[in-house]
C-alpha cells in the first residue's frame, strides 16, 4: 500500500548497515553509545541463551541477540513492574514507562501496542538499524525486548520532558526566544542526519514538539524516527489507513496525507508546522475549535501571515504574543522564513533539511534557501498566493 512505501526505493532497506557515527557538522561529542555510557550496564546487553525471545525462542543470528536485548522480566524489574508510578506518558503506539538498569542508567521503555507490529525477524532488522543511529540531537535506542508477542524498544532517558509541554502547558513560563532558537536548531540538525548523513536515509514520519524531547539545557533530541516505520505492519496484512501509522494530524504533509507519497520532503513539512509553534506559540490544531472543511488549522492561517510579515519585517502578526516583543528581528526573519518554506504546498519547493540548518545558522542568504521558486518571484513571499490555491478536499498535489 503506498502509504507504507518510500517514494524511492533506497529507502531503509534491511540490509546489514555500517554503524552510524554522530554527524561530525554538529559540533559536539555523540551522546554514547547503547550499554557503552556507565560500568555495569553492559551487562544488560548480554542476556542469558535463549531468553529473549519469548515464546518464540529460536536464536535469529545477526539479528538482536546479544547486545541491546533484554529480556520482558529485567524490564519489569527495571520499572518496577511497569508501575503506573513510572508511566511516563502514552502515545499512539502504547504506554511508555521510566526504568532504571542496575549499572543506574535511567531509561524510557515503550510498549508497543499487540497487533500493530511486524514480525519478530523484521521487528529485530529494523531495531537493529534505528539502535546504529547516534547524533547528539536524537534520542538514542538503548535495546529491545522481543517475548512473545510482546515488543518493547528501551530508549535513553531524557530528562526534560517534550517541546509540547514547554510550549503549551498550562502555568509555565513563557519559553524565551533564544531557546525556541536553539531548539530549532538541533531538531533540525538531528532531522538533517537522518535525512542526508544515514545510509539508508531514515524518513521520520512523525515529527511534532511531542517527539521532541528536551534535556536539562533544553537542548532538542527527536524522538520516536523510525518507529512508524517498525510498527506498520506488514505491507500485505494492512488493511486500512492509520493516521497514526502516517503521522499526526495537523502535522501531515499535504501529498503524504492524501495520497501516501512519502519523502524526506514529508518530514520538512512536518518540521515546519512545528517551526510555526514555537513561533506562534499555536497549537497545529485547536483541539477545542474542530477542523472545519475549510479551515487547515496553523499551517492555512500562518501562511499569509507570515508573508506579510516577511514582506513587512513586522513580525508582530505572527509571533507568539506571550514573547512580548522579545526577539531579535533578524532572527526571527530566519525562522519564519524557514517555516514558510518548508510548508509549502509543493514538496520538491520545500528546502531540504540541510538547508534549513544553515538558514537557521545565518549561513545561507533567504534568497537561496528559496532557490527553485518559479522565476521572478521570491518564493518567501508566496505563501499567501499558496495558501489561496489550496483547499483540503482538493486532489494531491498536481505536480509538487
Ligand atoms: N526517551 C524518553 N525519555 C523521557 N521521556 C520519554 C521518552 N520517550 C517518551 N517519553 C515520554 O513518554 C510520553 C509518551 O511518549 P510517546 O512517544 O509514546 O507519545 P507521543 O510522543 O505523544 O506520541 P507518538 O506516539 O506519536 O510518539 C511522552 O509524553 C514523553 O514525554
Ligand atoms: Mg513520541
Amino acid at each position: 500500500m503506498p502509504w507504507q512505501q518510500a517514494g524511492n526505493s533506497s529507502y531503509y532497506t534491511s540490509e546489514p548497515q555500517p554503524q552510524w557515527q554522530s554527524d561530525a557538522n554538529a559540533g559536539a561529542p555523540s551522546m554514547s553509545a547503547p550499554g557503552l555510557g556507565s560500568p555495569g550496564c553492559s551487562s544488560w546487553h548480554v542476556p542469558p541463551p535463549d531468553t529473549s525471545s519469548g515464546t518464540h525462542g529460536q536464536p535469529m543470528p545477526g539479528l538482536g541477540k546479544g547486545k541491546g536485548t533484554f529480556t520482558y522480566e529485567e524490564l519489569a524489574l527495571a520499572t518496577g513492574d511497569f508501575s503506573a508510578a513510572n508511566l511516563l506518558g502514552q502515545g499512539g503506539f502504547g504506554h511508555v514507562h521510566k526504568g532504571v538498569l542496575p549499572c543506574g542508567r535511567a531509561v524510557a521503555v515503550k510498549q508497543l501496542k499487540s497487533g500493530s507490529g511486524q514480525g519478530e525477524r523484521e521487528f529485530r532488522a529494523e531495531v537493529d538499524i534505528i539502535g546504529r543511529v547516534h547524533h547528539r540531537h536524537l534520542v538514542s535506542l538503548v535495546g529491545h525486548c522481543v517475548a512473545g508477542d510482546r515488543r518493547m524498544l528501551v530508549y535513553e532517558f531524557v530528562p526534560n520532558k517534550t517541546l509540547e509541554f514547554h510550549l503549551h502547558g498550562k502555568g509555565l513560563p513563557a519559553m524565551a526566544w533564544a531557546t525556541r532558537l536553539r531548539i530549532a536548531l538541533g531538531a533540525a540538525k538531528g532531522l538533517a542526519y537522518l535525512h542526508e548523513d544515514c545510509h539508508p536515509r531514515i524518513i521520520h514520519r512523525d515529527i511534532k514538539s511531542a517527539n521532541i524531547l528536551l534535556d536539562d539545557n533544553f537542548e532538542a533530541m527527536v524522538a520516536d524516527f523510525g518507529l512508524a516505520k517498525l510498527t506498520s505492519g506488514d505491507s500485505d496484512s494492512e488493511t486500512h489507513v492509520s493516521t497514526r501509522v502516517m503521522g499526526t494530524f495537523g502535522y501531515l504533509a499535504p501529498e503524504y496525507a492524501s495520497s501516501g507519497k512519502l519523502t524526506e520532503k514529508s518530514d520538512v513539512f512536518s518540521y515546519g508546522v512545528t517551526l510555526l509553534e514555537l513561533v506562534t506559540g499555536r497549537r497545529p490544531v485547536d483541539a477545542r475549535r474542530p477542523l472545519l472543511e475549510e479551515d487547515d488549522g496553523l499551517v492555512d492561517w500562518a501562511r499569509p501571515a507570515m508573508a506579510r510579515a516577511l514582506a513587512s519585517g513586522d513580525y508582530g502578526g505572527v509571533s507568539d504574543p506571550r514573547l512580548e516583543g522579545g526577539y531579535e528581528p533578524a532572527e526571527m526573519a530566519r525562522v519564519v522564513a524557514c517555516a514558510a518554506a518548508c510548508v509549502r504546498q509543493s514538496a520538491k519547493k520545500r528546502p531540504k533539511m540541510g538547508q534549513v540548518v544553515r538558514a537557521l545558522e545565518g549561513d545561507m542568504s533567504l534568497e537561496d534557501l528559496n532557490e527553485g521558486v518559479r522565476p521572478g518571484r521570491s518564493g518567501v513571499f508566496d505563501a499567501a498566493a499558496e495558501s489561496s490555491g489550496y483547499r483540503k478536499e482538493a486532489p494531491a498535489a498536481t505536480g509538487s
